[in-house]
């Protein structure tokens, strides 16, 4: 049964399979199985999708929802309480946490004094487990299968979270190669490379991506974070150094599909949206069925 979570590390993919299964079966007919159930989205950076779409999941289950969006200004943050101490506080209001926050470990800080579950909805630079589960289910119904895939991951491979935790989701599944795609300030970290190694993962780094396009099923486009940058300087050297347009889309597999977490700034360009490849619109909305399965699963009796 699953409590906390963290990371993506602690599912394996027989979890993974049946979370799938729930998610495909409450699309269909969520039914009620949360009614008297709440749940507290607690965010302390900005979000659309994550929050939105946790909050409608709930609703969708028949549960309710509390809710604070800037939590560093609206809560009794502001007033200097700590977050274990808000956590103690919200956990005897509600069911389940979900939490976005902006320092890595945020997450397993408030699980650690939490008396019900916290779901993480990305810590930082940290994790994001819960879109990563997203992008899988979003690979496996639109690709047909995980095992086998070949994946890029562009951008800014240094500070997303998301392709941190699809990459340990990716390590659980056989024979997936992944390019990482990204400018030399922005390479995927050494303990996302220590780990595909151990889990015996085929991964190339490269800064090419018209090289790499060709060759994938998924085409995985991240932002450049200027949230992350330690100056305007250093974000505006970087920015828009991979652009998707039609002419790179023209070159990619006749089945092949292009994601991306979203938000996006200019990483891909309007035009692309009409392709058929353009998947990342679908994918959010994937995320509804994914957290209606997670929050589900977290509550049931
Ligand atoms: N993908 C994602 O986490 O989007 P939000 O920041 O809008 O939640």
């Amino acid at each position: 049964m699953l409590h906390h979570i963290i990371e993506s590390q602690q599912f394996d993919t027989k979890t993974i399979a049946k979370l799938f299964a729930l998610a495909d079966k409450l699309a269909k007919k969520p039914g009620s199985p949360l009614k008297g159930k709440i749940m507290a989205s607690l965010f302390y950076e900005p979000s659309t999708r994550t929050r939105f779409s946790f909050e409608s999941a709930m609703l969708h289950l028949g549960g309710q929802v509390i809710t604070t969006e800037n939590a560093e200004e609206f809560s009794s943050a502001q007033k200097g309480e700590t977050l274990e101490d808000s956590i103690r506080i919200v956990s005897g209001y509600v069911d389940v946490i979900v939490m976005r926050h902006h320092q890595e470990g945020a997450s397993r800080r408030a699980a650690a004094v939490a008396t019900v579950p916290v779901v993480s909805a990305g810590d930082g630079p940290g994790q994001h487990p819960t879109q990563a589960l997203l992008d899988l289910y979003t690979i496996k119904k639109e690709i047909g299968k995980i095992d086998g895939i070949t994946i890029a991951f562009v951008g800014d491979l240094k500070n997303g979270r998301t392709i941190r935790s699809l990459s340990y989701l990716l390590g659980k599944y056989k024979n997936v190669k992944i390019f990482f795609v990204s400018p030399k300030e922005l390479k995927v970290g050494n303990d996302i490379k220590e780990y595909l190694d151990k889990h015996a993962v085929s991964y190339e780094e490269t800064a090419d991506l018209a090289k790499v396009a060709p060759l994938v099923d998924v085409l995985y486009q991240t932002r450049i974070q200027k949230e992350r940058f330690a100056n305007e300087a250093e974000y505006k050297k970087l920015k828009g150094v991979y652009q998707i347009d039609m002419r790179l889309v023209d070159t990619m597999k006749k089945k092949s599909i292009i994601m991306h977490p979203l938000p996006r700034v200019d990483e891909i360009l309007p035009e692309v949206d009409a392709s058929p490849k353009a998947l990342y619109f679908k994918q959010a909305k994937y995320g509804l069925f994914v957290r209606m399965a997670l929050l589900a699963s977290i509550l049931k009796k």
